[in-house]
């Protein structure tokens, strides 16, 4: 009896343990960076076939205009991500808030940004 005392007084400080060194990683979850959770290659793919069938596959131009970084940069990563999600009336630049979340908007915001999508 007097050996398995030992071994159970030991369970509570265990479980803290456990507790400890998972919490960390729960806090982090919150602070991570925008794409958490997205299937990037698959907004990667959007950016460069379905906004490259207008803006060209390089997003240098075609029908829409260039949207490389250097021609973004007096947007807004917020202004940018309601252009994508809302289109711009009267023109062919489609509203893509039936097809993407709010959040895959604001990644193919700061991709697009970023230069990343070169
Ligand atoms: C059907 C063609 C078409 C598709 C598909 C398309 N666009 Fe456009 N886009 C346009 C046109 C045309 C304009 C220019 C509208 C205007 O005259 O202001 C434009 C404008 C823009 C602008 C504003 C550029 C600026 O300099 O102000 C951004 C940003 C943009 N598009 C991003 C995207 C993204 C991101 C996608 C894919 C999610 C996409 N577009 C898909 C046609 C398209």
């Amino acid at each position: 009896m007097a050996s398995t005392l030992p071994l159970l007084s030991l369970l509570p400080a265990l479980a803290i343990a456990g507790w400890a060194a998972f919490s960390p990683s729960t806090a982090l979850a919150d602070g991570m960076p925008v794409g958490e959770g997205l299937d990037t290659e698959e907004l990667k793919r959007l950016v460069h076939q379905d906004c490259g069938s207008c803006h060209g596959l390089t997003l240098k131009g075609g029908l829409g205009p260039d949207i490389r970084p250097e021609t973004l940069t007096h947007y807004e990563p917020d202004i940018l991500e309601t252009v994508i999600l809302d289109g711009i009336p009267d023109t062919p630049m489609p509203p893509w808030r039936p097809l993407i979340t709010q959040e895959e908007a604001q990644w193919i915001a700061l991709y697009l940004l970023n230069g990343d999508a070169q």
